[in-house]
């Protein structure tokens, strides 16, 4: 009876929504078919999946892209004034489900919802010839949800409703895996948020940022980051602070009208080889001055990498205590300065970049200047 740890150990990890990680993230876009082949082409996503008229879905197109772990679905609307239409309207294209893969989704949906999460979609399970899967879903910020995926071994494509389709031939960039999920929230707003994960889906305070860790000149923002039980989900949930110009989180606010999804983070094992082939096709990335490297040995000490790359695809490195992290972040991708994604490789680092975050906030400014939005 001497091993009370155990015990102890037995009660805190009870874990009343277990998830097993990211199922997919959905897109609302305007042009979901266009979006399709920028995944494809740009970022080697292969298409795995479909459904729209073809497939009996009347009124929107749905395309489903797979690369590793990653699931991204892109839907369009085929109609004006139907919901996807006009969350297009008011947030241009932007992530609107960040889907969780559970084992029991009406009970993911009953745990939440009994915390106090408001019901975006009831527990339905759909069956075709490949088995079933259960899903259900809440809201969270803005108009953003997390659905609770299902799948009791569903051997299709994707889901039932959707059909299994043969895309064009891509090259992978080497895309692992969602790392994390960043949010943007109000003013005011990020303290609630952090409450809401903690309270309705048991998630623990990992880290936060104030604004004198996140400060330049002119950008402040606070951040703190949420992770599940197992550590496989985490959300960093961002708010303005006040700065002397507008900070990047306001103007993603002023944009995306509401709060959203920030930026996605994807795991690589090898960024040099990411980067270079995103680069190789277009995609366009924050920049950072050359004079962000003649210090960085001094500030991260030794690292496996070649300095010479990072500096040449402007790969940013940065350590904890438990190993070094490297991270890049690409330029929005839609008009509107919201959604971008970050490229990640972990090398026993567990955390998110901070000594990164001054240079970073300067580059992004930059480019704020440009757009006239500073
Ligand atoms: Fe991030």
């Amino acid at each position: 009876m001497e091993n009370t740890a155990t015990l102890e150990n037995a009660v805190s990890t009870e874990d009343f929504l277990p998830l097993n990680g990211t199922d997919h993230i959905e897109f609302w876009v305007g042009n979901a078919k266009q979006s399709a082949y920028y995944y494809q082409a740009a970022y080697g996503f292969k298409l795995v999946a479909y459904a729209g008229p073809e497939t009996g879905l009347k009124d929107r197109a749905s395309y489903v892209l797979q690369q590793g772990k990653v699931r991204f679905v892109l839907t369009s609307a085929l109609h004006g004034d139907h919901e996807i239409s006009n969350h297009h309207q008011l947030h241009g294209d932007g992530v609107k489900v960040l889907a969780l893969w559970v084992d029991d989704a009406k009970k993911s949906f009953e745990e939440t919802t009994k915390r106090g999460a408001k019901a975006a979609m009831e527990p339905v399970t759909l069956k075709d010839g490949h088995g079933e899967v259960t899903i259900a879903a809440i809201h969270t910020y803005g108009e953003t949800i997390h659905k609770f995926v299902e799948r009791s071994n569903y051997s299709g494509a994707f889901m039932p409703g959707y059909e299994a389709v043969e895309g064009m031939e891509v090259n992978p960039v080497g895309f692992e895996y969602v790392d994390h999920c960043v949010g943007n929230v109000e003013l005011g707003q990020m303290n609630e948020w952090v409450k809401f994960y903690e309270d309705v889906m048991g998630f623990k305070l990992l880290i936060t940022f104030d604004d004198k860790d996140i400060s330049t000149e002119y950008t402040a923002l606070m951040s703190k980051v949420v992770s599940n039980g197992n550590g496989y989900v985490k959300f960093p949930i961002n708010e303005p602070a006040q700065g002397k110009k507008k900070s990047q989180i306001e103007e993603y606010l002023d944009f995306y009208k509401t709060g959203g999804v920030q930026h996605i983070a994807i795991a690589t094992k090898d960024i040099i080889k990411t980067v270079g082939e995103m680069r190789k096709r277009g995609i366009e990335f924050l920049y950072v001055p050359d004079n962000y490297y003649d210090d960085l040995l001094d500030r991260v000490g030794e690292i496996e990498e070649d300095i010479e790359p990072l500096k040449k695809l402007n790969i940013l490195v940065d350590r904890d205590d438990e190993g070094y992290l490297l991270q890049i972040f690409t330029r929005p991708v839609q008009d509107r300065p919201t959604v971008f994604f970050e490229i990640i490789q972990r090398r026993g680092a567990k955390s998110f970049g901070k000594g990164n975050f001054k240079a970073l906030f300067e580059a992004i400014e930059r480019e704020q200047e440009r757009r006239g939005t500073l």
